[in-house]
Protein backbone atom coordinates (compact mmCIF):
# COMPACT_ATOMS: atom_id res chain seq x y z
CA UNK A 1 0.00 0.00 0.00
CA UNK A 2 1.35 3.31 -1.02
CA UNK A 3 -0.32 5.89 1.87
CA UNK A 4 -0.59 8.98 1.72
CA UNK A 5 1.78 10.06 4.45
CA UNK A 6 4.70 7.58 2.79
CA UNK A 7 6.84 8.33 -0.26
CA UNK A 8 7.68 5.65 -2.17
CA UNK A 9 10.58 5.80 -4.71
CA UNK A 10 11.43 3.09 -7.65
CA UNK A 11 15.04 2.37 -8.17
CA UNK A 12 16.83 -0.67 -10.57
CA UNK A 13 19.66 -2.28 -8.75
CA UNK A 14 22.57 -1.51 -10.01
CA UNK A 15 24.28 1.27 -11.64
CA UNK A 16 20.95 3.56 -10.70
CA UNK A 17 21.00 2.37 -7.86
CA UNK A 18 24.37 3.11 -6.66
CA UNK A 19 24.16 6.96 -8.13
CA UNK A 20 20.94 7.68 -6.55
CA UNK A 21 22.52 7.34 -3.28
CA UNK A 22 25.04 10.28 -2.46
CA UNK A 23 21.36 12.09 -4.20
CA UNK A 24 19.17 10.71 -1.28
CA UNK A 25 22.28 11.52 1.41
CA UNK A 26 22.02 14.72 0.02
CA UNK A 27 18.13 14.97 1.10
CA UNK A 28 19.16 13.06 4.17
CA UNK A 29 17.74 10.12 2.97
CA UNK A 30 19.83 6.89 4.34
CA UNK A 31 18.59 3.65 2.78
CA UNK A 32 19.21 1.25 5.41
CA UNK A 33 19.81 -2.21 3.68
CA UNK A 34 21.99 -3.24 0.34
CA UNK A 35 20.48 -4.68 -2.48
CA UNK A 36 23.91 -6.84 -2.91
CA UNK A 37 23.31 -8.60 0.78
CA UNK A 38 19.59 -8.40 1.10
CA UNK A 39 16.78 -9.84 -1.01
CA UNK A 40 14.23 -7.26 0.09
CA UNK A 41 12.27 -5.59 -2.28
CA UNK A 42 10.88 -2.90 -0.05
CA UNK A 43 13.91 -0.98 1.86
CA UNK A 44 13.95 0.78 4.59
CA UNK A 45 15.45 4.58 4.76
CA UNK A 46 16.23 6.55 7.92
CA UNK A 47 13.26 8.72 7.32
CA UNK A 48 9.87 6.59 8.19
CA UNK A 49 7.85 8.29 5.64
CA UNK A 50 10.29 7.46 2.73
CA UNK A 51 11.05 3.85 1.09
CA UNK A 52 12.83 2.53 -1.89
CA UNK A 53 11.27 -0.55 -4.05
CA UNK A 54 13.54 -2.31 -6.39
CA UNK A 55 12.05 -3.01 -9.36
CA UNK A 56 13.05 -3.90 -13.45
CA UNK A 57 14.30 -0.60 -15.00
CA UNK A 58 12.26 -1.05 -17.54
CA UNK A 59 8.95 -1.55 -15.05
CA UNK A 60 10.17 2.00 -13.32
CA UNK A 61 7.56 4.04 -15.00
CA UNK A 62 4.89 1.73 -14.91
CA UNK A 63 5.30 1.43 -10.86
CA UNK A 64 5.30 5.27 -11.00
CA UNK A 65 2.62 5.58 -13.38
CA UNK A 66 -0.09 3.75 -11.77
CA UNK A 67 0.68 4.43 -8.44
CA UNK A 68 2.90 1.33 -7.06
CA UNK A 69 5.96 4.28 -6.64
CA UNK A 70 5.37 8.32 -6.18
CA UNK A 71 8.82 8.66 -7.72
CA UNK A 72 11.65 7.38 -9.77
CA UNK A 73 14.62 6.96 -11.59
CA UNK A 74 15.67 5.79 -14.87
CA UNK A 75 17.20 6.31 -17.87
CA UNK A 76 15.77 8.20 -20.88
CA UNK A 77 16.25 5.20 -23.02
CA UNK A 78 13.33 3.39 -20.72
CA UNK A 79 11.39 6.97 -20.47
CA UNK A 80 11.21 6.70 -25.10
CA UNK A 81 9.95 3.46 -25.19
CA UNK A 82 7.81 3.40 -22.56
CA UNK A 83 5.93 6.18 -24.13
CA UNK A 84 6.20 4.58 -27.47
CA UNK A 85 4.90 1.06 -26.02
CA UNK A 86 2.11 3.75 -23.97
CA UNK A 87 1.53 6.63 -25.63
CA UNK A 88 -1.91 5.17 -27.91
CA UNK A 89 -3.43 4.17 -24.73
CA UNK A 90 -5.34 5.73 -22.09
CA UNK A 91 -2.48 6.19 -19.39
CA UNK A 92 -1.97 9.22 -16.79
CA UNK A 93 1.36 10.21 -17.74
CA UNK A 94 4.49 11.20 -15.71
CA UNK A 95 6.50 14.33 -15.05
CA UNK A 96 10.04 14.59 -15.68
CA UNK A 97 11.39 17.11 -13.44
CA UNK A 98 15.21 16.59 -13.51
CA UNK A 99 17.87 15.40 -15.26
CA UNK A 100 19.62 13.81 -12.58
CA UNK A 101 22.95 13.60 -14.94
CA UNK A 102 23.84 10.10 -13.60
CA UNK A 103 24.55 7.15 -14.99
CA UNK A 104 25.15 8.50 -18.38
CA UNK A 105 25.69 6.58 -21.36
CA UNK A 106 24.92 6.72 -25.19
CA UNK A 107 22.77 5.22 -27.72
CA UNK A 108 24.42 4.27 -30.70
CA UNK A 109 24.87 1.47 -33.86
CA UNK A 110 27.27 -0.94 -33.80
CA UNK A 111 28.60 -3.23 -36.29
CA UNK A 112 31.39 -5.71 -36.94
CA UNK A 113 34.37 -4.18 -37.94
CA UNK A 114 34.21 -5.48 -41.53
CA UNK A 115 30.85 -4.71 -41.85
CA UNK A 116 31.50 -1.34 -44.25
CA UNK A 117 28.34 0.62 -42.73
CA UNK A 118 28.82 3.68 -44.31
CA UNK A 119 28.60 2.00 -47.52
CA UNK A 120 25.48 0.19 -47.04
CA UNK A 121 23.46 3.35 -46.31
CA UNK A 122 24.99 5.08 -48.99
CA UNK A 123 23.55 2.11 -51.01
CA UNK A 124 20.65 2.39 -49.82
CA UNK A 125 21.00 -1.28 -48.58
CA UNK A 126 18.26 -2.84 -46.41
CA UNK A 127 19.41 -3.31 -43.00
CA UNK A 128 18.46 -5.58 -40.29
CA UNK A 129 19.23 -4.24 -37.28
CA UNK A 130 18.78 -6.04 -33.52
CA UNK A 131 17.97 -3.75 -30.78
CA UNK A 132 15.96 -4.14 -27.32
CA UNK A 133 15.31 0.01 -28.05
CA UNK A 134 12.92 -0.47 -31.34
CA UNK A 135 11.15 3.18 -30.85
CA UNK A 136 14.48 4.25 -30.43
CA UNK A 137 16.25 2.52 -33.44
CA UNK A 138 12.81 3.01 -35.93
CA UNK A 139 12.99 6.68 -35.41
CA UNK A 140 16.55 7.21 -35.61
CA UNK A 141 16.81 5.50 -39.23
CA UNK A 142 13.70 6.34 -40.48
CA UNK A 143 15.08 10.17 -40.05
CA UNK A 144 18.04 8.91 -42.25
CA UNK A 145 16.07 7.40 -44.64
CA UNK A 146 17.62 4.18 -44.06
CA UNK A 147 15.16 0.67 -44.68
CA UNK A 148 16.14 -0.93 -41.65
CA UNK A 149 14.38 -4.83 -40.38
CA UNK A 150 14.10 -4.27 -36.70
CA UNK A 151 14.73 -7.34 -34.74
CA UNK A 152 13.79 -6.76 -31.44
CA UNK A 153 15.78 -8.80 -28.58
CA UNK A 154 15.78 -8.68 -24.91
CA UNK A 155 19.85 -8.67 -24.24
CA UNK A 156 22.87 -9.73 -25.16
CA UNK A 157 22.77 -8.03 -28.53
CA UNK A 158 26.19 -7.84 -29.21
CA UNK A 159 25.49 -11.39 -30.42
CA UNK A 160 23.75 -10.84 -33.00
CA UNK A 161 25.46 -9.54 -35.46
CA UNK A 162 28.00 -12.04 -34.37
CA UNK A 163 25.70 -14.63 -35.27
CA UNK A 164 24.43 -13.99 -38.41
CA UNK A 165 21.13 -12.41 -36.83
CA UNK A 166 21.76 -8.68 -37.89
CA UNK A 167 24.24 -6.67 -39.73
CA UNK A 168 23.90 -4.03 -36.81
CA UNK A 169 22.79 -3.27 -33.24
CA UNK A 170 21.49 -0.54 -31.40
CA UNK A 171 22.44 -0.58 -27.73
CA UNK A 172 23.85 1.14 -25.07
CA UNK A 173 27.42 2.56 -24.88
CA UNK A 174 29.15 3.22 -21.85
CA UNK A 175 33.08 2.43 -21.65
CA UNK A 176 33.12 0.93 -25.06
CA UNK A 177 34.24 -2.18 -23.26
CA UNK A 178 31.70 -5.02 -24.38
CA UNK A 179 31.58 -3.58 -28.06
CA UNK A 180 35.42 -4.00 -28.25
CA UNK A 181 35.42 -7.53 -26.60
CA UNK A 182 33.05 -8.48 -29.10
CA UNK A 183 34.83 -6.64 -31.64
CA UNK A 184 32.21 -4.46 -32.55
CA UNK A 185 32.80 -1.04 -33.62
CA UNK A 186 30.61 2.56 -32.96
CA UNK A 187 29.23 3.58 -36.70
CA UNK A 188 26.47 6.18 -35.21
CA UNK A 189 25.72 8.10 -31.98
CA UNK A 190 22.36 8.55 -31.74
CA UNK A 191 21.49 10.29 -28.44
CA UNK A 192 23.03 10.90 -25.23
CA UNK A 193 21.20 8.84 -22.18
CA UNK A 194 21.53 9.96 -18.64
CA UNK A 195 18.55 9.12 -15.51
CA UNK A 196 16.20 11.26 -14.78
CA UNK A 197 13.47 11.79 -11.85
CA UNK A 198 10.09 11.05 -12.86
CA UNK A 199 6.76 11.82 -10.50
CA UNK A 200 3.67 11.04 -11.15
CA UNK A 201 1.49 14.34 -11.78
CA UNK A 202 -1.21 13.06 -9.19
CA UNK A 203 1.48 12.55 -6.41
CA UNK A 204 3.58 15.66 -7.09
CA UNK A 205 -0.33 17.64 -5.57
CA UNK A 206 -1.25 15.00 -3.21
CA UNK A 207 2.32 14.71 -1.60
CA UNK A 208 3.87 18.51 -2.68
CA UNK A 209 4.99 18.77 0.99
CA UNK A 210 7.43 15.38 1.42
CA UNK A 211 7.75 15.82 -2.87
CA UNK A 212 9.07 19.01 -3.61
CA UNK A 213 11.69 19.17 -0.84
CA UNK A 214 13.03 16.21 -1.87
CA UNK A 215 13.50 17.40 -5.77
CA UNK A 216 15.27 21.00 -4.45
CA UNK A 217 17.74 18.72 -2.23
CA UNK A 218 18.51 16.53 -5.40
CA UNK A 219 18.66 19.90 -7.96
CA UNK A 220 20.90 21.26 -5.14
CA UNK A 221 22.52 17.81 -5.51
CA UNK A 222 23.00 17.85 -9.59
CA UNK A 223 23.03 21.33 -10.25
CA UNK A 224 20.23 21.42 -12.56
CA UNK A 225 16.90 23.34 -12.27
CA UNK A 226 13.50 21.70 -11.30
CA UNK A 227 11.45 21.97 -14.49
CA UNK A 228 8.01 21.30 -12.60
C1 LIG B 1 24.68 -2.32 -21.31
C2 LIG B 1 24.66 -2.42 -22.80
C3 LIG B 1 25.97 -3.04 -23.15
C4 LIG B 1 26.87 -2.56 -22.02
C5 LIG B 1 27.73 -1.43 -22.51
O1 LIG B 1 24.26 -3.51 -20.76
O2 LIG B 1 23.55 -3.19 -23.25
O3 LIG B 1 25.89 -4.44 -23.16
O4 LIG B 1 26.04 -2.09 -20.96
O5 LIG B 1 28.61 -0.98 -21.50
P1 LIG B 1 30.16 -0.73 -21.82
O6 LIG B 1 30.21 0.16 -23.04
O7 LIG B 1 30.69 -0.05 -20.60
O8 LIG B 1 30.81 -2.06 -22.08
P2 LIG B 1 23.90 -3.63 -19.22
O9 LIG B 1 25.10 -4.07 -18.48
O10 LIG B 1 23.25 -2.36 -18.75
O11 LIG B 1 22.86 -4.82 -19.20
P3 LIG B 1 21.71 -5.20 -20.21
O12 LIG B 1 22.36 -6.01 -21.28
O13 LIG B 1 20.76 -5.97 -19.36
O14 LIG B 1 21.10 -3.93 -20.74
Amino acid sequence: MNATDTLTLALSKGRIFDETLPLLRAAGIEVLEDPQTSRKLILPTNRPGVRVVLVRATDVPTYVEHGGADLGVCGKDTLIEHAAAWGGSAHVGLVEPLDLGIARCRMSVAVPADFDYARAVRQGARLRVATKYVAIAREFFASKGVHVDLIKLYGSMELAPLTGLADAIVDLVSTGNTLKANRLVEVERIMDISSRLVVRPAALKVKAAQIRPLLQAFARAVGAPVAA
